[in-house]
Formats: structure tokens, C-alpha cells, sequence
């Protein structure tokens, strides 16, 4: 039976595919478009949804796609960029405005079909610097979005019913957008009238006959962190393909968490997964190659490759030359890595290392779980009978430690306390102090890479109202992609970059403190609720002993495209910073305040 489906035309934005998995999700397709793809193409879908893009601006002559998909009697659906182009082609007007990212309430305005059944206002997520200026005409203003008690933003969603033709200016497709579903419902079911007949249980089936088809009479030989995804894509190459045709090369990289590679073997093992499961310590040939590496690109380029290079010698030393190489890389890693088209290299997953990308152009590397999200993978996990605990163990990067563990070649001017400029008129009239750190880390704004400095805080202030000033501070500081609070509360004299690199001692330092944190989430029960916890070590000298900083980041999530805070109890981050600070080499701890965006998960 043919489904009903829904076009999603990919302009390289972060969150194109993700738009797709949540149409999916209300059980009707949505297959990924490109621009240059004829009108024709186009002609066999129901409804069609244009995405937002990091490099295309709508007034930019080359954002050339084929126009004529506005003469066909399907409805459209814009979002952020795909939102602007609906506006100019119809006549309106698009400029440059103040960026704007993060929560925004939606005002609700008349009763377009899109909005059935929300509320008057709406919590929706922004991300974008460019704004519908004047409403096309035949047009109608559906929303206005206000952050905070600021201005009201015209033309957040606007709407010409009788074209069906539809924009908003944020996001619907990202979780924050607390009813973003029932608008793509809205739009996918009861605007274009499609069938919701389609089912994730098909996926199994479907993947099964595709990785049958790649490995034809080949074995496939899987890198298997013991993460959920390269364990449920393991599962998934056995029942494929039958156990004996699956070998399974768990590494220890040195930059696993402590006691976690043992574990990994053994959790193999237990499930049924040993047979040919390979195991090789290589912990020394990856800091060998990292040694005096600072550069955050630059170490995962490394850690990607000595993956292959460990890969290649275990494949011939166990006479599996021939065998095609299987990874559980899911969506968010490739689109990170710019692995569509027009997406921004965020930064390079360790599986999308410039070696992989040939390998995948000579068909030999078999990724199943490529088109999911993690809460699919999940799904997936459990539909195949994995237990609870290991599919909602919390995500690791696949180059582990290695990119929680800052480095710096300690140059930079050390950073004295006090805010001044556009922090201190951020913080004025609160009881906190700040200052900016003298360090960088990785971060997205408006779907492009950026790579800036974080804001420290200090002082009386809960969580609950450090959590807005944060979202205040990057949004006015430029230059600022993360803010964190001190939970020794007194800040600092003087806080002075060390030089650092990646070392065995220093990921020994790391690993005690991930371990203490870890454990106090599992002692109060918060492992599950809290969705990933990072725990990065900051070459930042506040003492002037020369020991460290430790950052923890608890980030409440569903698909890492974005994210909150976690706003711990404070009994728990009190027991955290004690243990922490009772550690031999570090002199500071700081809880991480930020969404992503303008902050990644990761620190880098
Ligand atoms: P960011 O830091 O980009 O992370 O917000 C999003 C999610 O991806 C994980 N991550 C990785 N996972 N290989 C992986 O398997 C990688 O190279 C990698 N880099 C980031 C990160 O832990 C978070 O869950």
C-alpha cells in the first residue's frame, strides 16, 4: 500500500532531518528532499515542509531551488529560513535583525487550522537572525514571539489559508517547542490530509533486508563501544545476518570511563554476543597520538583515525580483510560533522573521519541506525528485547574522555574578576558577580559552529534565577557561548590558562571526578531523569597552584540537537563539589548553566 507522505526539503539546517523524524513519529512519512530536486518530484507528496538553513539567507539570490513548487496545490510549511523564503516569494520583505535563540512565547493570533487546540501562548524555540519584515499580501500575522517582557517579533508565524501556505519563524520540530507536535500533526494530517498508516515497527524489517543487500556474502566487523547504538546495531547485524557473520572489535582507547571497557566485554558476553567478540587495548597508540594535541578538531581527527588504523590491524591480524566495517553512527553525527550538503561542520564525530567518508563512498561501511535519533535507537533497542539499563544508559561519545578534556597551550591573558562592558550591565541590580573565563569551548548559534568563551558566576543567586541571567548573558555578551555558576560560590583572585594537554594522568583525574558524578546521580536517583552529564576538566588555574577546574554539565534532552539544563538539587551538587574538590589537582568546580544552543553538550 502506498503511504501518504510528506516532503521535507533539506536547506542544510540543523534540524531538517530531525523535522522528518517527528513527522515519522505522528506515524506518517517524511522523506529528506533536496532543493534542486525537479517540481515534478514534488508532485507526489502531500504536503511539503521547508527547512531552515545555516548559510542561506532569504534574500540571497542563490538560495536557487525550483520556484514552482509554489504554483502546485499542495500546502507548504516553512520554518525559519524555509519561513522567510515563503514570505519574500509571495512579495514580502525579509532584513537582518538582533539574533535571537532559546525560549520564546508565541502569541497566538485569529484561528488558523495550524494552531487547533493550543493555548493563547505557546513556548516555542528560536534560532535565527533574520526576520519577515512585511507580510506578503493575501497574508495574515498568525503569532507574534516575545522573550521575556521584551518586544514583541512581527510575523513569527504567518498564513495565506486559501494558498495553504504557512511560516513560522521558530522551530516546531525541536522538543522545546513545548507543542510542536500537534502544529506538524495540524499541518501533516488535518491541513494535508495525510493517513497516519505508517510504523516505526517497519524499520526491523526494512534494515534487516537493506544490511543483507550491502554485505552480500561479506562478514561485517562492528566497532563496538558497548554504547546503546553500537550495541543495538549489533543486535540488529546478528538477527540480519546471523551471529557467526557478525565479529564485534571492542578498543580501549584510554579514553573510556573508569572500569568501563571490562564492563563492556562482559555485557557482551552476558548477551549473548561473544562469540566473536574481539577485544584490543590500544590506549597507548591513542595518547602516543594525541601527545601535545590542543586543538579540539584537531584531536577528534586523531582519535578517527587510530580508530581505523587499530580497526585494520585487528581486521588483518584476524584475517578479515574482506569484512565491511559496521558502525552504530546515528543521525546527529553526520549532520554535526556537515555530512549533508549545506549543513556547518559543527565538529567531526569520530566516525565521520575524512578516512570513513571515502570508505562509505567505495560501499564498504554499513551504518543501519544512520537515519535515527537516539530516543529512536531506544525504541528500537527495546523493541529487540535489550534490557532497561542498558538502553537508557546515558550517551558517550564515541572519542570519550578525550573531548571532555580541555587543552590549551596556555597562552591567553589570565582573567581577573569583576564584569565590566556588556557582562557588567547584564549583571547589574543582581546579587552575583562574573567574569569571563579565559578559556573556549565548542558551541552552535543560528546552525553555525562557534568556538567562544564562558561566563562565570558567583554569588547569592538559586538556580532558578541563575538559569535566566545565563540565557540573558549570552544572548547581550558577545563572544559568550556558555555560562556556569561556581559551587564554591566565592569565584576567584585570578584565573590563568595552563598549558595542558591530553595525558594519562590527567584522564586519570577526569575519570575520579565522572566517577563521583555518576555515582551521586545514581545515589539519588536522577540517573534516568537527567538525559547525558558531562564532567570536563578546564586547564584553568584559579588558585595559583596550578591545579585544575571541573565543569559538570547535566543536560535534560531527547535527541542532543538540544538541550536544558538540569537543575540538580543542591544537596546533591553540594556533595558533588566536596568530593570533586577533594580530589588531588583540582582547585574549583562549576555546574553548567547552558542550553544548546548557543552551548553544545560537549565542551571540546
Ligand atoms: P554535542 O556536544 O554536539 O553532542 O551537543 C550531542 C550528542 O552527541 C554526542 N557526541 C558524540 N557521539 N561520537 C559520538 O558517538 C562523537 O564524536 C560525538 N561527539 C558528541 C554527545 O555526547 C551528545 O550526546
Amino acid at each position: 500500500m502506498a503511504h501518504d507522505k510528506i516532503a521535507v526539503v533539506d536547506f542544510g539546517g540543523q534540524y531538517a532531518h530531525l523535522i522528518a523524524a517527528k513527522v515519522r513519529r505522528l506515524h506518517v512519512l517524511a522523506e529528506i528532499l533536496q532543493p534542486e530536486d525537479p517540481v515534478e518530484k514534488f508532485a507526489a507528496y502531500k504536503g511539503i515542509i521547508l527547512s531552515g538553513s545555516p548559510a542561506l539567507s532569504a534574500y540571497d539570490e542563490e538560495s536557487a531551488y525550483d520556484k514552482r513548487i509554489y504554483d502546485l496545490d499542495i500546502p507548504i510549511l516553512g520554518f525559519c529560513f524555509g519561513h522567510q523564503e515563503i514570505a519574500k516569494h509571495y512579495g514580502g520583505a525579509v532584513e537582518h535583525t538582533k539574533r535571537e535563540y532559546g525560549p520564546a512565547t508565541l502569541e497566538i493570533k485569529g484561528a488558523s487550522p495550524v494552531f487547533a487546540g493550543l493555548s493563547a501562548k505557546e513556548t516555542v524555540w528560536m534560532s535565527h537572525g533574520d526576520t519577515v519584515t512585511l507580510l506578503p499580501p493575501g497574508f495574515d500575522e498568525t503569532g507574534v514571539s516575545r522573550v521575556g517582557a521584551g518586544d514583541g517579533h512581527p510575523n513569527a508565524a504567518i498564513a495565506n489559508e486559501k494558498l495553504r501556505r504557512y511560516g513560522f519563524q521558530f522551530h516546531p520540530e525541536v522538543d522545546d517547542t513545548v507543542h510542536g507536535e500537534e502544529m506538524l500533526r495540524n499541518f501533516a494530517v488535518n491541513i494535508c490530509g495525510c493517513r497516519q498508516d505508517w510504523a516505526m515497527a517497519r524499520f526491523e524489517e526494512e534494515a534487516a533486508e537493506a544490511i543483507r543487500r550491502q554485505a552480500g556474502e561479506r562478514p561485517v566487523f562492528l566497532l563496538a563501544s558497548g554504547g546503546v547504538d553500537s550495541t543495538v546495531c549489533a543486535v540488529l547485524l546478528g538477527k540480519a545476518l546471523g551471529p557467526e557473520r557478525v565479529h564485534l572489535l571492542h578498543i580501549d582507547n584510554g579514553l573510556m570511563r573508569m572500569g568501563e571497557s571490562a564492563m563492556v566485554v562482559e555485557e557482551f558476553k552476558k548477551r549473548g554476543l561473544g562469540r566473536n567478540l574481539h577485544f584490543a587495548d590500544a590506549s597507548e597508540r591513542f595518547l602516543k597520538a594525541l601527545s601535545g594535541v590542543v586543538e579540539p578538531e584537531k584531536k577528534r581527527r586523531i582519535i578517527g583515525d587510530t580508530f581505523l588504523e587499530v580497526f585494520a590491524l585487528e581486521a588483518s591480524r584476524l584475517d578479515l580483510g574482506s569484512a565491511i566495517l559496521a558502525q552504530g553512527t546515528i543521525y546527529p553525527d553526520t549532520i554535526e560533522t556537515g555530512g549533508t550538503k549545506r549543513a556547518d561542520v559543527i565538529k567531526t564525530h569520530h566516525n565521520r573521519v575524512p578516512a570513513i567518508t571515502r570508505m562509505i563512498e567505495e560501499g564498504r561501511v554499513i551504518e543501519p541506525l544512520a537515519e535515527l535519533y537516539k530516543v529512536e535507537v531506544r525504541e528500537l533497542g527495546e523493541a529487540l528485547g535489550l534490557p532497561e539499563e542498558l538502553v537508557w544508559r546515558h550517551p558517550f561519545p564515541g572519542p570519550g574522555l578525550g573531548i571532555r578534556l580541555l587543552c590549551s597551550d596556555g597562552s591567553g591573558t589570565p582573567a581577573q574578576p569583576g564584569a565590566s562592558g556588556a557582562l557588567k550591565e547584564a549583571l547589574s541590580g543582581k546579587a552575583v558577580d562574573g567574569a569571563l573565563l579565559p578559556i573556549r569551548s565548542v558551541g552552535v548559534k543560528a546552525d553555525l559552529r562557534c568556538y567562544e568563551q564562558p561566563v562565570m558566576l558567583w554569588g547569592r543567586i538559586s538556580l532558578e534565577e541563575a538559569e535566566p541571567l545565563a540565557a540573558k548573558i549570552y544572548k547581550e555578551v558577545p563572544g559568550v557561548n556558555r555560562c556556569v555558576l561556581d559551587l564554591a560560590g566565592s569565584g576567584f583572585m585570578s584565573a590563568r590558562p595552563l598549558a595542558a594537554a591530553v595525558t594519562r594522568e590527567r584522564l586519570d583525574l577526569l575519570r575520579r571526578a565522572d566517577q563521583i558524578v555518576m555515582d551521586g546521580l545514581r545515589r539519588h536517583g536522577l540517573y534516568r531523569e537527567v538525559w547525558q552529564c558531562p564532567t570536563v576538566l578546564v586547564p584553568l588555574e584559579l588558585d595559583g597552584k596550578g591545579r585544575e577546574f571541573a565543569v559538570v554539565r547535566p543536560v535534560l534532552s531527547e535527541r542532543a540537537m538540544t538541550c536544558r539544563p538540569a537543575l540538580l538539587p543542591s544537596t546533591l551538587l553540594e556533595e558533588l563539589r566536596d568530593s570533586i574538590m577533594a580530589l588531588h589537582g583540582i582547585s574549583g568546580v562549576a555546574l553548567d548553566l547552558t542550553t544548546k544552543p548557543p552551548g553544545t553538550i560537549e565542551w571540546e
